[in-house]
């Protein structure tokens, strides 16, 4: 708690302040097929009894769920993730004080401007279909100040080609607006309409390709998130405006969560002003081979920075090892941690080494299979470690988790080895382990996966 608060414990208003604001959706801005339930931020933090005194953190922050729903609850939150789609959606998900008008106005002229060319995109298109057709109108667009190629990392047939070519527009159009957070927002926008409604993708949870029409009215769905942004952002000005609900402080920070602790000190304003962690919400990624550079590919590479194979081996790099197309010869997290003298982290690795060598199984990804035990369990180490030192004595981390069995059928039971990581090797205490109804997860076959939140505290020094 912050030294200049009141030392007086506020109770929580969160339940009045989540209804007066729950048809203001925020979370629907830009969400990822990872997210969580908000429902796990409001149960726990009346089960834990948070109060308006503490600070929370989530450390793998995704689109946000945490932050906003702390936000919404009134309770101070920083969030971080290593993906900057993420962080860019977290940051605008919980800036509240962004002069709507001025995000109406460029968001109109940006629409207007892109409006010719787009139809002039389509009607391209149809003439190449119909090229002799009466139908092919000349409109004075022209196209050639723009580049259409292909951006090189854009999986191949996730975009049509004149779909395409109208978010190339749009992002270079989004370029040349003003460096402030209404442009932010318009961005935010524009890379969340790319796997919600304009992409022939999928999620299962892992993006696929699939059938869909060769072009799409990309203004009009663009328009649209635009709308829905301005109405829940009024809504929640208004609001605050009338004075019933004043909304926390929040921060969303890019950073690693094994070496988190020199983003918070050097970058952050609400660590240093509590001086500590209160509270650990989160969903850390499992090794079950999700890639969340793949399923946030089409952002990344809007955003502009994944142009290349190197891009995107730096962003993979900054990730927890959670699946074998993310592992690298120099990777030591496994090995700097000793990770194999935990016996069920060993027994786990040692299975899968016998299946490669009965199997001789020695090309393909699954000879990568045991490494992923070895640098996930690592990571999480490292990452516990870390947060040790960030937390306030008496402070609870819920990590909400999934047990696998991906690797040929090998069961992890990731919540249990997590909580031992925790308890022997970093001095946390484990208070259960508690089932949680999916409501996310899935196997990939529409089954949802039982998850479970492995909950421990820091112990008072000397209790
Ligand atoms: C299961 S998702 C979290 C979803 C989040 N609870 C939500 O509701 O959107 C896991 C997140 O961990 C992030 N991540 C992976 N490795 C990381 C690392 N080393 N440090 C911080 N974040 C990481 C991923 O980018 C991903 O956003």
């Amino acid at each position: 708690m912050p030294c200049d608060r009141t030392t007086e414990e506020v109770t929580l208003e969160h339940k009045s302040n989540v209804a007066r604001l729950d048809d203001t959706d925020i979370h629907d801005w830009y969400r990822f097929v990872f997210a969580y339930s908000d429902r796990v931020i409001t149960e726990l933090a009346d089960e834990f009894s948070i109060t308006q005194n503490d600070l929370i953190l989530d450390p793998f922050n995704g689109t946000g769920t945490t932050t906003v729903t702390a936000k919404k609850l009134g309770i101070d939150s920083i969030g971080t993730d290593v993906s900057p789609a993420s962080v860019l959606a977290g940051q605008c998900k919980t800036d509240w004080n962004v002069d709507v008008d001025v995000f109406r106005e460029r968001a109109d002229e940006l629409l207007a401007t892109v409006k010719p060319v787009f139809d002039e995109i389509s009607s391209e298109g149809n003439q190449i279909l119909d090229a002799f057709g009466e139908d092919a109108v000349q409109r004075d667009v022209d196209l050639s100040k723009y580049d259409l190629s292909e951006p090189e990392k854009t999986p191949k047939d996730w975009l049509p080609e004149e779909v395409m070519h109208k978010m190339l527009v749009l992002r270079h159009e989004v370029e040349q607006l003003p460096d402030d957070d209404a442009t932010e927002l318009i961005r935010l926008a524009m890379i969340a309409i790319l796997p919600e409604d304009v992409a022939n993708i999928g999620f299962g949870p892992e993006p696929y390709k699939v059938s869909g029409p060769d072009d799409r009215d990309v203004h009009a769905i663009f328009s649209n998130k635009l709308d829905k942004i301005e109405r829940d952002l009024r809504r929640v000005q208004d609001t605050v405006d009338d004075g019933e609900f004043v909304p926390a402080d929040t921060e969303v920070l890019l950073a690693d969560a094994r070496t988190l602790g020199k983003t918070l000190r050097d970058e952050s304003e609400l660590f240093n002003e509590y001086g500590g962690i209160d509270y650990v919400i989160t969903s850390p990624p499992y090794p079950a081979e999700h890639d969340y550079t793949r399923a946030q590919r089409l952002e990344l590479v809007w955003m502009g920075i994944l142009e290349d194979n190197q891009d995107l081996q730096k962003i993979k790099k900054q990730n927890l090892r959670s699946n074998t197309k993310n592992i690298y010869v120099d990777d030591d997290d496994g090995e700097r941690t000793n990770i194999r003298e935990n016996d069920r982290i060993d027994a786990i690795v040692s299975e899968m080494e016998q299946i490669l060598k009965e199997e001789d199984i020695t090309h393909g990804f699954g000879q990568y299979y045991p490494r992923v035990v070895e640098e996930y369990f690592g990571g999480m180490q490292r990452h516990f470690e870390e947060l040790f030192e960030l937390m306030n004595e008496g402070g609870k981390g819920a990590y909400v988790v999934a047990d696998q069995a991906s690797y040929w059928q090998v069961e992890i039971a990731t919540g249990e080895i997590l909580g031992e990581l925790a308890q022997e090797r970093v001095g946390f205490e484990v208070e259960g382990i508690k089932h949680w109804r999916s409501l996310h997860a899935t196997t990939g076959k529409g089954e949802q996966l039982p998850e479970e939140i492995l909950v421990f505290r820091k112990p008072e020094s000397g209790g």
